[in-house]
């Protein structure tokens, strides 16, 4: 399925409000900056998570159809912080495993009064079909194929604004398997909503980004002039599960050529900052030194999940 086709037109209803989370296209700057907000308002001054009775009357179930640690449990404890019933919904034991159809499983799960389902599968678009197809319920979706992956990018958004003082004047490199991944997608939408002009992307030639898919960015098949003065570099797995067995690139040659090491890193500006959705590959995508060093904000990263799912939960329901 082509990415162009999926369209998030259902996740505002016709007073534009947000009732699902399928993606962050059709999201104005207003509404992705009221998302961080919220979500900001869920830290406390010494950076612990709040807890909040919002979702107290609700029941969130989390259908995770990929491995996932991070997502997944952050999605879980946020539910919880939000004072919500939440279930893990054993796909591997349930009556799909029967044949029964997934909208089939997901009324039945509605049935069991579920307001909102948290949705992770490999096929894109398959969060938009759920919620087109199931009504009174919202839809938060935790990555679906190579589409998007909206909760990532507003956590990476978050994390980004901590440390930076404001998106326009940023330069910004995302550096690795682009092809393949939604969170590179939904990254490179929430910057450009919230005005980032320089953009670019590092990668291979067989993992650059379609230029379908996305424009105003600048690529780059050489790590070094891709680095040069940027304040963000967000590094990315290979995301094997999803190439052709011929594409999989040789990982000491990849990482060679594309990891980054603290002599790449020392290009960027001084006070740059390093992300990673993570899973982390060390050295692979990321040498060691980096991933621990004292640019990077990777286990940042994954506290602000809990805040902006927390956010996005409470929006969604009404709360905030
Ligand atoms: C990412 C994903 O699943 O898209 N991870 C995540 O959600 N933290 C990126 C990846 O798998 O490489």
């Amino acid at each position: 399925m082509k990415k162009d086709l999926i369209s998030n037109h259902i996740q505002l209803n016709p007073e534009g409000k947000l009732i699902h989370l399928l993606g962050l296209e059709g999201l104005s700057k207003q509404q992705l900056t009221h998302i961080l907000d919220v979500a900001d308002s869920l830290i406390d001054s010494s950076g612990n998570l709040k807890k909040s009775k919002a979702l107290d009357d609700m029941s969130v179930a989390n259908l995770f159809f990929e491995p996932s640690t991070r997502t997944r449990n952050t999605f879980e404890i946020a539910a919880m912080r939000n004072s919500a019933n939440v279930i893990n919904v054993d796909l591997a034991n349930s009556a799909l495993k029967k044949n029964e159809a997934l909208l089939d499983t997901m009324h039945t799960l509605k049935a069991m009064q579920i307001d909102m389902f948290v949705i992770r599968h490999k096929q894109n678009g398959l969060p938009h079909h759920v919620a087109q197809n199931l009504e009174d319920v919202s839809i938060l979706n935790a990555g679906d194929g190579i589409n998007a992956h909206p909760t990532q990018a507003l956590l990476d958004m978050l994390s980004i604004r901590q440390h930076k003082k404001s998106f326009k004047d940023l330069s910004v490199a995302i550096v690795g398997d682009i092809t393949h991944s939604r969170v590179a997608h939904s990254d490179i939408q929430a910057l450009k909503t919230l005005g980032t002009k320089d953009i670019r992307l590092i990668a291979p030639e067989r993992l650059q980004h379609n230029s379908e898919r996305c424009s105003a960015v600048e690529c780059f098949s050489n790590i070094e002039p891709g680095l040069k003065d940027c304040d963000v570099i967000i590094v990315l797995r290979l995301q094997k599960e999803r190439m052709l067995e011929a594409d999989i690139p040789n990982e000491q040659e990849y990482f060679d050529n594309f990891g980054l090491t603290s002599e790449r890193l020392a290009l960027a500006k001084p006070d740059a900052i390093v992300m990673h959705p993570g899973p982390i590959n060390r050295g692979v995508e990321i040498d060691s030194a980096v991933a621990d060093g004292k640019s990077s904000i990777i286990l940042q990263q994954v506290t602000n999940g809990i805040a902006v799912r927390m956010a996005a939960m409470q929006i969604l329901a009404g709360k905030s």
